[in-house]
C-alpha cells in the first residue's frame, strides 16, 4: 500500500484534489495551493502548536471546513518515514476515539498531513498549558476523556488487523473535540504487530516520563508499553501533575513515585488536582489511581490489557454513580426528616 502512495508523491498532486471518499480510503489528496490558502500561508497566527515532527496550523478550506495541518519540519529519511507511517496507519484506522486522517499533500520538499480541527486542542493544553486557567476539565469530563482514550487503545490493540502499538501515548497526543470526546492522535511512531508475535525489539522512540521500563532499557515493545504510558496519562489526568517533575536541587521525580507513597498512606485526596477542590468522586478517584498503578507495574506481564482497563474504568464510574445516588437519596431522606421535624 505504501508503495502505491509513494508513487503519488512525485509532484503530480499539484493538480486537482483527488478524493478517495467512497473508494478504498476515505482521505483526500489536497493541493499545496489549497492548503497554503487555508492556513493563510502557514501564518504564525494560525499556529496551533509545535512538536518533534513539525508545526501544526489551523486552517479553513474553501468549502468552509476547519482543519489542522501538520507541516513536516525538514525533509530527512527519518521524517519521510514518520510521514509515511502516519499516513499508512491513519488510513487504516477508523474509530470514534482516534483522530482520523482527512488527507495529505506530498510533493517536492513539502509533506503535509490534514486532520479535522479539534476545537478543544489537546489534553496537555488543559492540564498544563494555555487552556489550564479556564478550568474546563471537571471530574466527569476527565473520566469521559480517560475512558475514551482507553477505548481508542482497545481498538488499536485488540480490533485493528494487524494490531497496532501506538508507542507515543501522552497528553499532547490526546485531542479533544467540541464535546470533549478524546481522540488519540499521532501515529508516526506506531508499529504494526504481525499475527502471533508477542513483542518486537526496536529503537526506542516516544517521550520520557511515559516510557515503560522494559522498552526504555531494552527496546522491548509490546501492547503493554502503551498500557504503561496510559497509566501515566491516567495519573496526569486526575492530578494535573507532569509525568516528570523537577524538584528543587534538580532531582527528577516520576509521577508514579509521587503517587505511590500517598496511596500507601491512604492520602488519596492529595492525588486529586487541587483545582478540583472537593468536586470529585472519591470512590472513582481511588479506582482510577488503582487502575493506573496496575498499568504502570514494572513487569509488562502484570499490566492489564486495555480491554480490562476500559472495563475497570467504566465499572468504577458506574459504582461511583451508584454510591452517589445512595448518598443523595440518604441526604434527601434526611432533608425530609428535617422538614417533618419542623
Ligand atoms: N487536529 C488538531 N486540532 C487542534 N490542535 C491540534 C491538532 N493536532 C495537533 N494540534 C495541536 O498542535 C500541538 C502540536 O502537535 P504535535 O503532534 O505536532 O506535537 P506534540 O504532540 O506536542 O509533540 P510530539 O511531536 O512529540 O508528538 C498539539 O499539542 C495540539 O495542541
Ligand atoms: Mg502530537
Amino acid at each position: 500500500m505504501l508503495r502505491r502512495w509513494f508513487c503519488c508523491f512525485s509532484g503530480e498532486l499539484e493538480a486537482k484534489p483527488r478524493s478517495n471518499k467512497g473508494h478504498d480510503y476515505p482521505w483526500e489528496a489536497y493541493t499545496l495551493r489549497e492548503l497554503v490558502h487555508a492556513t493563510n500561508n502557514f501564518h504564525e497566527k494560525n499556529k496551533l502548536g509545535e512538536g518533534g515532527f513539525g508545526t501544526v496550523y489551523f486552517g479553513q478550506t474553501s468549502k468552509g471546513e476547519e482543519i489542522a495541518v501538520k507541516r513536516l519540519k525538514a525533509m530527512t529519511a527519518k521524517t519521510e518515514m514518520e510521514f509515511a507511517i502516519e499516513v499508512e496507519i491513519l488510513g487504516r484506522v477508523r474509530h470514534k476515539n482516534l483522530l482520523s486522517l482527512k488527507g495529505f499533500y506530498a510533493g517536492g520538499d513539502e509533506r503535509l498531513i490534514v486532520y479535522d480541527y479539534m476545537p478543544n486542542l489537546s489534553l496537555i493544553s488543559h492540564l498544563h498549558g494555555r487552556r489550564a486557567a479556564d478550568l474546563l476539565l471537571d471530574w466527569p469530563r476527565r473520566m469521559k476523556i480517560a475512558i475514551g482514550a482507553a477505548e481508542g487503545l482497545v481498538y488499536l490493540h485488540h480490533e485493528a488487523s494487524p494490531h497496532i502499538i501506538h508507542r507515543d501515548i501522552k497528553a499532547s497526543n490526546v485531542l479533544l473535540d467540541a464535546d470533549f470526546n478524546a481522540k488519540v492522535a499521532d501515529f508516526g511512531f506506531a508499529k504494526l504487530v504481525p499475527e502471533g508475535v508477542s513483542h518486537l525489539t526496536t529503537r526506542v522512540k516516544g517521550t520520557l516520563g511515559y516510557l515503560a521500563p522494559e522498552y526504555a532499557m531494552w527496546g522491548k515493545v509490546s501492547e503493554a508499553c502503551d498500557v504503561y504510558s496510559f497509566g501515566v496519562l491516567l495519573l496526569e489526568i486526575v492530578s494535573a501533575r507532569k509525568p516528570i517533575e523537577k524538584l528543587p536541587g534538580g532531582v527528577k521525580r516520576e509521577i508514579v513515585n509521587w503517587v505511590t507513597p500517598l496511596v500507601e498512606r491512604g492520602r488519596w485526596e492529595h492525588v486529586a488536582d487541587p483545582r478540583l477542590g472537593d468536586k470529585f468522586d472519591k470512590a472513582q478517584l481511588r479506582n482510577v489511581v488503582m487502575v493506573a498503578l496496575r498499568c504502570t507495574n514494572g513487569r509488562p506481564e502484570n499490566r492489564p490489557p486495555m480491554l480490562e482497563v476500559v472495563e475497570l474504568l467504566k465499572s468504577g464510574v458506574r459504582e461511583g454513580r451508584t454510591k452517589e445516588v445512595v448518598v443523595m437519596k440518604k441526604e434527601m431522606r434526611e432533608d425530609d426528616d428535617d422538614g417533618w421535624r419542623d
